[in-house]
């Protein structure tokens, strides 16, 4: 069931955050986007959050900020499913387009969105920090004209 993220889901999210990205998000950083207002869903099975999505929207922009599926039950449509709720919300909204950031070794991540039709738009050098160096992020846009 895909469903509205709320606060309470904060430790369940948190969980999958840092168990899945190299980089997890802080709290602080969750906090931030509740009190900006952004949209996020949560994809729950028994009580169980399995996936979220977070998205900021402006009336022209959706851009997708944070999509994490908890490491054993990836590869089973999550989040695809997770990322094409938000495009279509986004869609319904009228805006026009969707972006996103991704680390350049995300190879995973970049598949999933070149299916979901974001194509290369550009890439921002040493974007996310990191030790002993920064990677770059690549940039993926796609118009929600046809999603
Ligand atoms: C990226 C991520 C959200 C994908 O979620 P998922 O539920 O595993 O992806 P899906 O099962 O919906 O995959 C849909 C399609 O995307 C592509 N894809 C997804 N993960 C892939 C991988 N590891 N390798 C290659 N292709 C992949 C495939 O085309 C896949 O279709 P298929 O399984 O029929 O071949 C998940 O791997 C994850 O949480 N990773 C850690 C956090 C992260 O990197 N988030 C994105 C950057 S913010």
């Amino acid at each position: 069931m895909l469903r509205p993220l709320q606060k309470s889901d904060l430790p369940a999210v948190m969980a999958i955050e840092n168990a899945v990205h190299i980089a997890p998000w802080t709290e602080d950083a969750f906090k931030t986007c509740f009190q900006s207002g952004y949209t996020g869903w949560v994809m729950e099975a028994e009580q169980q959050i399995l996936g979220f999505i977070i998205v900021s929207m402006t009336e022209v922009e959706c851009h997708i900020l944070n999509l994490c599926v908890m490491q054993s039950h990836q590869r089973q449509g999550l989040g695809r499913q997770l990322l094409q709720y938000a495009l279509t919300e986004a869609k319904q909204r009228k805006i026009g387009i969707a972006y996103l950031e991704v680390r350049r070794s995300n190879a995973g991540a970049i598949a999933l969105y070149q299916t979901l039709g974001f194509r290369l738009v550009g890439e921002r050098k040493r974007y996310y920090p990191g030790v002993p160096e920064n990677e770059d992020a690549l940039v993926f846009a796609r118009s929600l004209s046809s999603c």
